[in-house]
């Protein structure tokens, strides 16, 4: 254990910090293409930190259960790249930036078909369609498995926001069809942007996201269950995920000025992991124009700032 992950009061008072500091910040707007987000109440602002030895602490709305949205998508990678290996996942879904908004058509023509990366809404739909599964509920069951091994907790998803976001996803229903054309999809097409559709529509709450990350951050093993999620061996392969594009065109922005993996999702969620200590997370709905949380992001990066995460920071001579 390192000091950091021991040290409860800074950790506690890194937390409480980050909310009163940056929850009057305001900009950006709620996610609007997805009917239901929009409705969100747009102040609701949670923080949390959780630790490889399972403390907690938490901070303002951080009880609030909001949409996963692509959050999802790391939680789905893990469980493919336990099933099929990270050089099949490598090789068939790629670990690039594709420098384009989330959702981009082009970028999939720019790169012959290929996805690029597993977090974006053509990787994430091709990593669902990996998972080894009979059908479509087998495939959503496992899904739903590993969501909840990685919080801890059973999770559910919302059928008011499944249903919003089946009635308008034209957008993800065209990438699958392409990816179906370029051969990038490995079920069929509508039925794995079904299942992606409704892993993006569970519900999770600040100290959900926490404990997610801090399984990232103990290796694979659930702090508060002790559950093995993933092999210790796989984690690193979710973190350069997370490193490329969790923070979708920002991420590069985000390692310079952070320097931690992270992942967002446009429910304003986003959950940080600092390997063998913490995982820091927030929620607030309002996002920036790329669709990360405008105060998700400022909060997060204020506690990894505070306790020293980045993991860029080479530690001066006198303090190794
Ligand atoms: O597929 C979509 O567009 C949404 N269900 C999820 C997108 C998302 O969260 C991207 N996040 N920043």
């Amino acid at each position: 254990m390192t000091t950091v992950a021991r040290n409860a009061d800074r950790i506690s008072r890194a937390v409480a910090d980050a909310y009163d500091n940056q929850k009057n910040r305001r900009g950006g707007k709620n996610a609007g293409y997805i009917p239901v987000l929009a409705s969100v109440h747009p102040e609701l602002f949670g923080v949390c930190a959780a630790t490889v030895d399972g403390q907690i602490f938490a901070a303002g709305d951080a009880g609030y259960e909001f949409a996963l949205e692509s959050i999802s998508k790391i939680l789905t990678l893990a469980l493919v790249i336990e099933q099929r290996g990270h050089r099949e996942v490598l090789h068939r879904v790629g670990a690039n930036a594709t420098g384009r908004a989330f959702n981009s058509v082009s970028a999939l023509e720019q790169h012959n078909d290929k996805p690029m990366s597993p977090l974006v809404n053509a990787g994430a739909i091709a990593t669902a369609s990996l998972v080894d599964a009979a059908d479509a509920e087998d495939r959503w069951r496992q899904i739903l498995q590993v969501q909840s091994d990685f919080a801890g907790r059973q999770i559910s998803i919302s059928d008011e926001i499944n249903a919003s976001e089946q009635d308008t996803n034209f957008h993800n229903r065209a990438i699958a069809w392409l990816l179906r054309d370029g051969g990038s999809i490995y079920c069929d097409p509508m039925e794995a942007c079904d299942v992606y559709t409704r892993q993006c529509s569970t519900l999770v709450t600040t100290v959900d996201l926490a404990v997610m990350g801090a399984t990232l951050a103990n290796g694979g093993s659930n702090p508060l269950t002790g559950k093995r999620v993933v092999a210790h061996a796989n984690v690193r392969y979710v973190l350069a995920a997370m490193t490329m594009e969790g923070i979708y065109t920002r991420s590069g922005d985000w390692a310079y000025s952070v320097g931690l993996p992270a992942k967002s999702g446009v429910g304003g969620g986003l959950v940080a992991v600092a390997p063998g200590q913490l995982a820091i997370a927030a929620f607030s709905p309002r996002l920036d124009e790329v669709g990360n949380s405008v105060r998700a992001q400022a909060a997060v990066a204020q506690v990894a700032r505070t306790l020293d995460l980045g993991l860029f920071d080479v530690p001066r001579r006198g303090d190794r």
